[in-house]
């Protein structure tokens, strides 16, 4: 067993708020960026930081999943990891974190889980650049022009170069960071970050190099930055469109009339086939089936499903866009090519498509027809041969 020497430094990582920005429907922290939450990725950086002690201070009511995943980022550095529960402010929570630091803590960080892609090094610097007095901040430089304004009305500038964005984690001598806590709690003082209220006790800090990746989590938006940033700038493939391919051929030789593309066709030669034959429903169920990897027409509606024996394309099709729906897919568009003599789409092709589109949702559908020129089995008219490509998206 390797005793590791007991740290100096130790870590606060503040992950009790609710998120109501984000909205994500569970307290930020826990909210996946990719298979993996905000809170996961942010000890992921903690813990390839120089070893410390590690205070996670979690939404009440979530500190059992809080020390799951506390536990899995620590991997052999699970002895230097803590859960307690947070407050109703931010500055309680980090109060409540403190309360859990060990004796020989002289130098303590305070980071938001929110800036879950955090690099490693910057809390390394940041701690480095504490001293016995002085308090360390990361910061950006502000980029952009800003403006001094009085409800609408802009009534000055400001200089941008006197300014910058403060990002955590921000470190402080642990004693006097405790005092100016006690303090604040005393005076009922309510500050935007910890080191406004270490400098309101009179403390200096300096300010380090931040980095872009530090960015703070808090809208929708941003957690589509913090995924595109994990994939190299590509949209996580969660967020990519996908394509699906089907196809269906029928024979001519059922009873009754003809139905394709969701529409009668009285006086034509019917198709066969279990339901009505109607090869177009069944190439642009094969389509969204497959775009959305939910299988094929055959595992949802094959002859093993009798209560589909003759039904028409709108009961197929809207079955459907509820099983995407499911899955979690809207339906962006379809397109059809059919292949036969007969009937000629020509003059109701637009009935087709609206029909369709009726049957999905709203979603556009486009059909093409062409003969074969005598080619092949349609040419020859003993049936016809339909290819459907549908494009679903990840519903928002
Ligand atoms: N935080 C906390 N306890 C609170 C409030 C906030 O530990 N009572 C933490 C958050 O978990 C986050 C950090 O402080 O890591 C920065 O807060 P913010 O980005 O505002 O997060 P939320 O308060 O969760 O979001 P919102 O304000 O949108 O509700
Ligand atoms: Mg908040």
């Amino acid at each position: 067993m390797t005793l590791l020497p007991v740290p100096r430094t130790a870590i606060v990582v503040v992950a009790a708020g609710s998120g109501t920005r984000l909205g994500g429907g569970a307290p930020k922290a826990l909210v996946g960026i990719d298979s993996r939450s905000i809170l996961r990725h942010a000890l992921e950086g903690v813990f390839a930081a120089a070893p410390m002690q590690v205070v996670v201070v979690a939404p009440a009511g979530f500190e059992g999943v809080v020390e799951t995943e506390t536990r899995a980022a620590a991997g052999e550095r699970a002895d230097l990891a803590s859960v307690v529960t947070g407050g109703e402010t931010r500055q309680q929570s980090v109060s409540a974190g403190l309360a859990a630091l060990w004796g020989d803590i002289d130098t303590v960080l305070v980071h938001d889980a929110a800036r879950a892609l955090t690099p490693a090094e910057q809390i390394d610097a940041v701690a480095d650049a504490v001293d016995e007095h002085t308090g360390a901040i990361p910061t950006l430089p502000v980029v952009d022009t800003l403006k001094r304004v009085d409800g609408h009305a802009v009534v000055g500038g400001v200089d941008r170069s006197e300014l910058a964005a403060a990002q955590t984690p921000q470190g402080f001598p642990r004693l006097l960071l405790e005092a100016a806590y006690r303090t604040a709690a005393e005076t009922g003082a309510d500050y935007t970050d910890d080191a406004a209220l270490f400098a309101a006790a009179g403390h200096p800090v300096r300010h380090i190099d931040g980095s872009e990746r530090a960015f703070k989590i808090t809208t929708p938006a941003d957690l589509e930055r913090a995924r595109q940033m994990l994939a190299g700038g590509r949209p996580a493939a969660a967020v990519l469109p996908r394509i699906g391919v089907g196809t269906d051929v029928h024979a001519y030789g059922g009873e009754g009339d003809l139905w394709l593309a969701g529409l009668r066709w009285p006086g034509e030669q019917a198709l066969a086939g279990h339901s009505d034959g109607d090869a177009v429903a069944h190439a642009v169920v094969d389509a969204l089936l497959s775009a959305a990897g939910l299988g094929d027409i055959g595992t949802h509606f094959g002859t093993a499903h009798p209560e589909y024996a003759g039904a028409h394309a709108d009961v197929f099709l809207r079955r459907t866009v509820q099983m995407l729906a499911d899955a979690g897919f809207v339906i962006a568009n379809v397109s059809v090519q059919f292949q036969a003599n007969r009937p000629r789409f020509s003059a109701r092709r637009e009935e087709a498509e609206g029909t369709l589109s009726a049957a999905l949702g709203g979603a556009p559908v486009s059909l093409a027809a062409t003969t074969t020129d005598g080619l092949g089995f349609p040419g020859r008219g003993e049936g016809v041969a339909v290819t459907a490509v549908a494009l679903v998206v990840p519903a928002g």
